[in-house]
């Protein structure tokens, strides 16, 4: 469908753009120092339980929420009520820094029956203490807000899964909960053939205290976008501070570029229960410096994940997708872009 300027899609795109300059114009006006313009979604149908539902099994998932990635949160909510059996028992935790009112009238509008709550992560948590990283926007503080969320739940929330924005689930999210975690605290998929080595800097294996890290170690890469976090043992085990005590190090001697991944690596890498792969085709966004395509890796998929700097929705709305973006676009609930979809 690629068209050209002067397509009836073009044109459309055209007038779009217009009416959405003009929002953003009155909003300016409206609101003179605050956030973007929250978007508007279609409401999304009800999803009812299957009869064989156990009555108290919730799953609980966590994802942050910021206006600018609205858009990714309500597919990723979407995909995961569509394809999971029982999905009145999922119950939803979004952590924001700034918990808005549009945003949360948005998501009570767009579903209905949704089970959420909203947490506060309070940015100053993380003030002073963010390096920063090889792109803008992995230092924005609630970039690290996965490190907090145990402190920010309910005490009885014992098991979490915790989301990026950036995903589309298309198994049912229940069987990925229901991995067994042994005496682990993270389970995620593990990528035991990339290079290790290139998550930290010169200084940190050239000197051998920090080297030791991983002695008596297995370290593998896993990517922190997809994780069940079982948040008892997390707090049990103080893991947070052992987070914060990375960061510090990192101020002082610039152990690597990357924002909140390497310290997950440093304290979790080779003590984690690893789950099958096709729980995070990662790497769609593609690489950090350009966004370029990526293909998909052979084999089974249950949750595809746009980490990297390209994102589908700003693709397919550039009108230059990649592939991979055509998965994406129909779980996306933003109102204007129903008008391509039904055209
Ligand atoms: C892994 O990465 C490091 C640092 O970039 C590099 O020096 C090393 O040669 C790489 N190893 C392999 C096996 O590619």
């Amino acid at each position: 469908m690629a068209s050209s300027p002067s397509s009836p899609f073009g044109l459309l795109t055209f007038f779009s753009f217009i009416l959405l300059v003009s929002a953003i114009r009155i909003d300016i006006i409206r609101k003179p120092s605050s956030s973007p313009a929250v978007p508007k979604f279609r409401e999304a149908p009800a999803f009812r339980n299957a009869d064989d539902c156990p009555p108290s099994g919730h799953v609980d998932i966590v994802m942050t929420l910021d206006a600018n990635y609205l858009r990714g949160t309500m597919a990723a909510v979407l995909s995961m009520l569509q394809h999971t059996s029982c999905p009145e028992s999922v119950r939803f935790h979004f952590l924001a820094a700034r918990p808005e009112p549009e945003i949360l009238s948005s998501i009570r509008s767009t579903f209905p029956y949704l089970d959420f709550r909203v947490h506060r992560f309070e940015s100053r948590r993380v003030r002073g203490k963010i390096s920063r990283s090889i792109r803008q926007a992995l230092d924005q503080p609630l970039n690290y807000a996965r490190f907090y969320l145990a402190d920010m739940l309910p005490a009885d929330v014992r098991r979490v899964i915790y989301l990026d924005s950036d995903v589309i689930v298309v198994d049912d999210v229940r069987q990925l909960w229901e991995v067994e975690l042994g005496d682990k605290v993270v389970a995620a998929p593990e990528y035991c053939h990339a290079n290790f080595t290139k998550y930290f800097t010169e200084s940190f294996w050239s000197d051998p205290e920090l080297a030791g890290t991983f002695k008596g170690r297995r370290p593998c890469y896993f990517n922190t976008g997809v994780m069940v976090m079982d948040v008892k043992k997390w707090r049990e085990g103080e893991y947070t501070k052992r987070m914060e005590e990375w960061m510090v190090v990192q101020k002082h001697k610039r152990i690597y570029h990357l924002g909140s991944l390497p310290p997950f690596l440093l304290v979790l890498a080779g003590e984690i229960k690893a789950v099958d792969h096709r729980w995070n085709q990662h790497g769609l966004g593609g690489d950090n410096m350009e966004g370029k395509c990526r293909h998909l890796h052979p084999g089974p998929i249950s949750l595809l994940h746009w980490s990297g700097k390209g994102k589908p929705w700003l693709r397919l709305d550039s009108r230059k997708p990649c592939a991979v973006d055509h998965l994406w676009a129909p779980y996306d609930l933003y109102k204007s872009s129903s008008v391509f979809l039904e055209e």
